[in-house]
């Protein structure tokens, strides 16, 4: 599995995902956005209380420790306590003394006595902080007494614009979209939650050249029953069909350079091949001979697929019919689009047609997923101010005109970004940046988040360094890149026909087998199956679109990730299923002992930590708002899904070693009763913040 550490085995002391999370990659300090916000006596980050102690404690040593402290992080073994700070080391390099003492020394004005047990310098410099049972107990009680399970909302809130799902209307969409949509979402609530001024907006594709293509297939091939019938269904198989038709022209039209190339390929394969037999004993040429070799076959091998791909158009009767008989349409198809852009009438009356039954259609999949936009500005809303930011980057002298197309130029980029082509249209990054223009003055964010494929990175390169060229240097412009979903086959998710997968049909399976998984499990329960058959399908519902969400979510955004049904619906592991039965588990103890919630939280009972897997539960739930703030400093929610798997397997060693209802005293049971709901609730919360709902039976 890609995230980090994840075992199906409750390993409540590996700490290894702790490890995981406390450092952004960014090398941002792991939680600063909270960081100001903290070191109050009410503050539920423990992290942060920390970093700013130590800051105290260092300042007299170094003029800035932000980096050092970056390495105080909860610590990998209960042995060395809960936190470490591990920056002897490079102190005692700084300041030329032995790292032990340096970390002698700044334990000796480190100021932690209301919050740590002392102390201890261990090996060569290591500083273990044991948080005291007494500050945690009070801290779960604080926790348990917050809405908002103690977490402290930002001091200093900032307004966020995050731009994702954004699909290209009237092309299906895939797979890669959900990653966008789950992920956007996910930040979505959690910055919101962290007390952040967040705005959602859809920057969907609606004014692009698929708009032309529809519109020819419209003019030429269209089906008017079926469009009568269902208009998307129908637009969706003309923009497939004129797709396909441009494709195909397209290869047939770069078959003669792709030969050209291979011929020089072969010759020079031949020449290195020649070259090698020379002289067997030198490696790099043998080396150079077999790449030039390998080039070769790709080359061939691309061919044939062009070929083939060419060859199973011409082979068709109907398909070979329409190819000939629109010899020129990629040129028609470009036109078209222009005239949409140029004002046409005819083109945007069409236009106006199609668009709102594709949105509708997108919109089901959003009311599936429980995902809402603050706003919906597609691409065609910032079409009149395209000129304009031409003019003003022309004028300003941050574009100038090259080839007949107006280009930036940004030092460092092997390409520039092209404004407005040789024939006058305006492109993709023409409009992102009348977009960056228009959500400033609207506004006037502090970061603006792209949730979009990794492959757009260029794009997105260019387009921020054109933006800080332009004055928007003062903004945090972000690429919240993500991977590729990937098939059993390692190739990017298709289905058997080959068709990229549509989002609906990957829902339905997914529910369909949800509905499997809970029936099963209702069945074998041992005191026998207890949930009706309407029921379970709302279960399956949730389960089924939570397990997919999750899958997205828990991957490391950055990697790409295998695509698997049965992975993202297991009861064991890193999966929702297993988060959402946790859940579904804590919240039976309550039914089966029969106990009223409001009333044990109302009645005033403490929380006392005696047992070290209860200690161990209630410090996991108190580093709720560390994880939160990580997952907000790097943008990646898997950091959230590590963290929640992590209290959940606590959960599952406590609920080994602890009987609740069965707990020896009063006293005790309140308690252990009390850090099921506590657990319950940090479940809740969490997923809540993924987008994943919870059920209370499972
Ligand atoms: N519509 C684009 C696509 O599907 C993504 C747009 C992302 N947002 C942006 N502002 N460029 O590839």
């Amino acid at each position: 599995m890609a995230t980090c550490g994840t075992h199906s085995v409750p390993t409540p002391f590996s700490g290894r995902l702790w490890g995981c999370y406390s450092l952004g990659e960014s090398g941002k300090l792991a939680g600063s956005p909270l960081l100001k916000n903290s070191g109050g006596p009410s503050s539920m980050n423990i992290l942060a209380v920390l970093q700013e102690r130590f800051r105290a404690a260092l300042a007299p040593l170094v003029e800035d420790p932000t980096d050092l402290l970056t390495m105080i992080r909860p610590s990998g073994d209960p042995k060395f306590g809960d936190y470490q700070a591990n920056f002897a080391m490079p102190l005692g390099k700084k300041l030329g003394k032995p790292p032990h003492d340096v970390a002698a020394e700044v334990v000796a004005k480190l100021e932690v006595d209301d919050l740590c047990d002392p102390p201890e310098v261990a090996g060569p410099g290591f500083i273990n902080l044991r948080v005291k049972d007494s500050w945690l107990a009070e801290a779960a009680g604080r926790a348990l007494a917050s809405e908002r399970l103690d977490v402290t909302p930002a001091a200093q809130p900032r307004t966020y614009i995050l731009d994702y799902s954004s699909p290209n209307v009237a092309k299906p969409m895939h797979v890669g979209h959900i990653r966008s949509t789950v992920i956007g979402d996910s930040l979505k609530r959690t910055l919101k939650f962290l007390g952040h001024r967040v705005i959602a907006d859809n920057h969907i594709g609606d004014w692009g050249t698929q708009f032309g293509m529809i519109i020819y297939g419209f003019k030429n091939f269209l089906d008017r029953a079926a469009y009568q019938q269902e208009a998307v269904t129908e637009l969706g198989r003309l923009y497939r069909l004129v797709n396909r038709l441009v494709s195909h022209l397209e290869a047939k039209q770069s078959l003669p350079a792709l030969r050209e190339q291979i011929e020089k390929q072969r010759a020079e394969s031949a020449r290195q091949a020649a070259a090698a037999k020379q002289t067997p004993a030198d490696k790099n040429i043998a080396k150079a001979a077999r790449r030039a070799e390998g080039n070769l076959k790709e080359l061939e091998a691309a061919l044939k697929e062009r070929e083939a791909g060419i060859a199973a158009i011409e082979n068709d009767p109907e398909l070979s019919k329409l190819a000939a008989a629109h010899p020129d349409i990629d040129k028609s198809v470009l036109a078209e689009t222009a005239k949409l852009h140029h004002g046409d009438e005819e083109n945007l009356r069409l236009w106006r047609e199609f668009l709102p039954p594709c949105l509708a259609d997108i919109q089901k999949i959003y009311d599936r997923l429980g995902v809402t936009f603050d706003e919906t500005l597609g691409e065609s809303f910032y079409h009149d101010r395209l000129p304009g930011v031409v003019e003003e980057m022309i004028s300003r002298g941050i574009a100038r005109e090259s080839d007949g197309a107006i280009c930036v130029f940004l030092a460092g980029q092997p390409a520039p970004l092209v404004i407005r082509k040789q024939d006058g249209a305006f492109l993709y990054g023409t409009t992102d940046l009348a977009t960056i223009q228009y959500r400033m003055e609207r506004w006037k964010p502090d970061a603006i988040l792209y949730v979009v494929d990794h492959r757009q990175s260029l794009h997105f390169e260019q387009l921020f360094g054109a933006a800080r060229a332009w004055g928007y240097d003062q903004l945090e412009l972000q690429h919240i890149a993500f991977g590729t979903v990937l098939g059993d086959d390692g190739r990017p998710f298709k289905t058997r026909s080959g068709d990229t997968v549509g989002l609906e049909g990957l829902l339905d399976e997914a529910v369909r087998r949800a509905l499997e998984v809970v029936r099963t499990g209702d069945e074998h329960k041992p005191s026998g199956a207890e949930i009706a058959a309407e029921q379970q399908e709302v279960i399956a519902e949730v389960v089924g679109t939570g397990a997919l969400k999750y899958a997205d979510l828990a991957t490391n955004r950055t990697s790409d990730y295998t695509f698997s049904y049965d992975r993202m619906l297991a009861m064991n592991g890193n999966t929702a299923t297993y988060m959402q039965y946790a859940y579904a588990r804590v919240r039976s103890i309550f039914a089966r002992g029969d106990v009223d919630v409001a009333k044990l939280r109302a009645s005033g009972g403490a929380i006392d930590l005696a047992h070290p897997a209860e200690r161990s539960l209630a410090i996991g739930i108190l580093q709720f708002s560390e994880a939160l703030a990580q997952t907000a400093a790097d943008y990646r929610p898997n950091l959230l899904t590590a963290y929640l798997y992590e209290v959940a397997n606590r959960y599952s060693t406590f609920f080994e070693q602890c009987p609740v209802l069965k707990a020896p005293d009063e006293k005790t049971k309140t308690s252990r009763l009390l850090l099921c709901d506590l657990t319950a609730r940090t479940l809740k919360q969490g997923l809540e913040l993924l987008g994943i709902e919870v059920v209370e039976k499972m």
